[in-house]
């Protein structure tokens, strides 16, 4: 697949790393544009490039959101990503460290609003980049596997995402829609960066239910 990652900090370039070993063609972009990132798309090898954010959009199939969330002028032009899987890695901390207060939304249909159209599926955001750096075992069962969580309403576009996951060695555990999924996995959640395996994911996902 062709995968345009937005925002080439830690999750960014970890996950791009992570696509490419398992066989994707990625483009990264950031805010200073594609000269700026030379030295991570040299380390990323010929299945990377660099690009800005709105040719990063256009250019995957699915598109991966790592950017601050507060800074929705980091996001691509909605158009590009009208109808695409995206991926929104994002939570909603404020440059203090503390979350902005969405009262009763969440940041995941925050950011569908910004980009409506999207298939949008919330994963990545539970993760820290060390261990999404250090943890793929695809040698182990999937079970055993260190769990990322995944929520989003369509379906078909959640299924994608849980294959890449699983194809890059982790475990896909779904918590449910964008609303009740999205909020199971927001920060200081019962899942929120706690690591686990799948299996004691899916019970986790059970009893936070
Ligand atoms: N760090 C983690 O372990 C972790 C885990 C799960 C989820 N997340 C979430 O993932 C997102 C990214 O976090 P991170 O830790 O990877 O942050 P980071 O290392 O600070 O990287 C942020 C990236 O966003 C880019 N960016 C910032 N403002 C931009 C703008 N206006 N336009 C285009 N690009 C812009 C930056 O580009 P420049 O460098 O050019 O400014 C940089 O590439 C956040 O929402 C965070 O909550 C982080």
């Amino acid at each position: 697949m062709k995968i345009g990652i937005i925002g080439a900090g830690m999750i960014g370039a970890t996950t791009a790393r992570l696509f490419v070993d398992a066989g994707h063609d990625v483009a990264v972009s950031n805010s200073r544009g594609p000269e700026s990132l030379r030295v991570l798309v040299s380390e990323l090898g010929p299945r990377a490039r660099a690009m800005t954010v709105d040719d990063a959009a256009s250019f995957g199939d699915i598109v991966l959101l790592a950017v601050p969330w507060r800074s929705p002028e980091a996001l691509p032009s909605p158009e590009r990503v009208r109808g695409k899987v995206v991926i929104d890695a994002m939570n909603p901390y404020r440059p203090d460290g503390a979350l902005v207060d969405l009262g009763d939304s969440t940041s995941s249909e925050e950011t569908l609003k910004r980009l409506p159209g999207a298939r949008l599926v919330k994963a990545f955001n539970t993760i820290w980049y060390k261990h999404l750096a250090s943890r793929a075992r695809p040698d182990l069962r999937v079970d055993e596997r260190h769990a990322i969580f995944v929520a989003g309403d369509d379906e078909e576009a959640k299924r994608v995402v849980m294959q890449l996951i699983e194809q890059i060695g982790f475990a896909p555990v779904a918590t449910g829609n964008l609303r009740d999924g999205g909020r199971l996995q927001q920060p200081g959640s019962a899942v929120y960066n706690k690591p686990m395996t799948g299996a004691d994911a899916v019970r986790a996902v059970q009893q936070a239910k």
